[in-house]
Formats: C-alpha cells, structure tokens, sequence
C-alpha cells in the first residue's frame, strides 16, 4: 500500500487531497499546523500529524513519525493580494518562508528515503499565476515561480535516481480558506492612488468566469503523483487549464 504525506491539508486543496488519496486506497498522513481528527475519515489508512512547514523541528519530527512515505504533496501556502509598494517586507518573508523555503525544506527532508530506494515522487502545488502574469500578485507569484524553476529542475537530478518532481498549478477558488487566511486585509495593500488601477481588477474577481474546485486539484495531484511519463505540469482547474492553453 502506498503512503501519501500531505501539507497544509487542514482545508481547501489539502484535506480535498487527503480525502482524495484515501478513497483510492492509499494510506493519508494528512499534515497541518493544529491537528484536527473530526475532518477526515476515520480510517485505519488516515493519519493526522502536526507540521509547520517552516520550523526544522518540526518537519523533522513530523518526518520520524510519519516513518517511509510514497509521495509527499507540498500543499501549504499563504496568500498575497495588493499594490507591491503598500506590502511590508516582513511579509512578504513571510510568504517565501512557507510557500518557497517551506516547500524546499520539506523537500530536502525526504530526499534521502526517496533516493535510498530510488522511488518516490514530489508533488509541489504552485498556482495559475505562474501561468500567466496577475495583477496586484507580485510577490505571491515570485514565490509560486521560484518553486516552478526549483521543481523543473530538481526534476532532473531525482530522475537519476529514479525519484520523480511534479507541478501542480491550481486555479482560483473562492470555496476555500485561502483568501481568509492571509494576514493582510487587502484594503490596507490597495492605497488611494492604485484605487482606480485596482477597481475593475477587483470586480473582475469577485465574478470570474471559470473557477477551480478542490475536486479538480485533488484529481490533478494524483494524475501527477501517479505520471510515470515525464509531465512536468499539471494545470487544475478550469481556469488553470484555459490559461495554460493559451500561454
Ligand atoms: N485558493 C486559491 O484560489 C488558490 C489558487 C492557486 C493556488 N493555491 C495554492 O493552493 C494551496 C492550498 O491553498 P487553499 O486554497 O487550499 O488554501 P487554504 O484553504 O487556506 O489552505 C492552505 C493550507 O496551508 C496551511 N498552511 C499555511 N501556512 C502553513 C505552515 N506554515 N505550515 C503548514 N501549513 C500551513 C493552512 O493551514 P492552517 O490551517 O494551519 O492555516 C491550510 O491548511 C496553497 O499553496 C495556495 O497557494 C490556491
């Protein structure tokens, strides 16, 4: 039976991948920052651990009780919307810190088990920013594209020892947690100047035209954890995939 390690699967994409997974039979240690066992199945094939992917501690300790994995799906992410020039630093260090240098950290942590017994895949979720340029995203897209040209190439060296590194570019949901979780209200990020700029940007957003579900990423996670061809990309979403289209 195979072993799926998930981050970030408290909501949205996450716990949608983690149910996923487990209705194909495979054994879920679904990850998050504050574990919570009433969300998913109770199951002798469903684990739920703590882990925050940007404390070393913590992905160590998360990776000793999780014991051998199959895949491990790097999920977790923060978001950012507004005007570049009205972010604080901070937080966009914030942003790389989970959704670039957590991604690496855990990656690294299970190179290892998976180069040992040349098997194994990585699944990094980036977004359909990297497919085409969003605007008022700029710092969020820089952390999402540095994970696509870390994965394109870490793909590479891992292919050599038979372990694979796939992408998976979601679309806009509004169904999940993602826009509540940011720490910045977007209104502080748009100042005065950029309200005309950002207006039907906005209004753009609260009525797209074609949307992602959690289903359509769980299902793109698992096309890629289970690709033994060498697709690199797996846009998900209708969105995503429209986009990726035309790019
Ligand atoms: N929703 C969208 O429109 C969209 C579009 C494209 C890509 N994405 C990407 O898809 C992924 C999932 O997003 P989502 O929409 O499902 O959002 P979500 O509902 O907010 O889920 C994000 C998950 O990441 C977790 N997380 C945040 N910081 C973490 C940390 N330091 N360590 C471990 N877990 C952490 C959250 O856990 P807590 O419960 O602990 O906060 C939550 O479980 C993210 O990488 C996001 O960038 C989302």
């Amino acid at each position: 039976m195979q072993t799926v390690l998930i981050t970030g699967a408290s909501s949205g994409y996450g716990l949608e991948t983690a149910r996923y997974f487990h209705d194909q039979g495979w054994r879920v240690i679904a990850t998050m920052r504050t574990p919570r066992e009433d969300i998913l199945q109770q199951s002798t094939r469903m684990r739920v651990l703590p882990l925050d992917v940007t404390e070393p501690d913590s992905i160590a300790t998360a990776l000793k009780a999780a014991g051998s994995i199959d895949a491990l799906v790097n999920n977790a992410g923060i978001g950012l919307v507004g005007a570049f020039e009205a972010t604080p630093m901070s937080y966009v260090r914030k942003v790389f810190e989970t959704n670039t240098f957590g991604v690496m950290a855990m990656t690294q942590a299970v190179i290892p088990q998976f180069r040992d017994r040349r098997s194994g895949v990585i699944v990094n979720v980036t977004s359909s920013v990297t497919l085409a340029p969003m605007p008022l995203a700029a710092a969020y897209t820089a952390s999402k594209q540095a994970i696509e040209g870390f994965t394109g190439s870490l793909a590479h060296e891992l292919g050599h020892f038979g372990v694979r590194a796939k992408l998976v570019e979601p679309g806009y949901a509004p169904t999940t947690r993602f826009a509540a979780n940011s720490e910045l209200r977007v209104a502080d990020l748009i100042p005065e100047t950029y309200a005309e700029f950002a207006a039907p940007i906005f209004s753009g957003f609260s009525n797209p035209a074609l949307v992602t579900t959690e289903r359509d990423v769980a299902e793109a996670v698992w096309a890629a954890a289970n690709d033994l061809g060498g697709q690199l990309r797996f846009p998900a979403g209708a969105d995503a995939v429209a986009l990726a289209r035309s790019a």
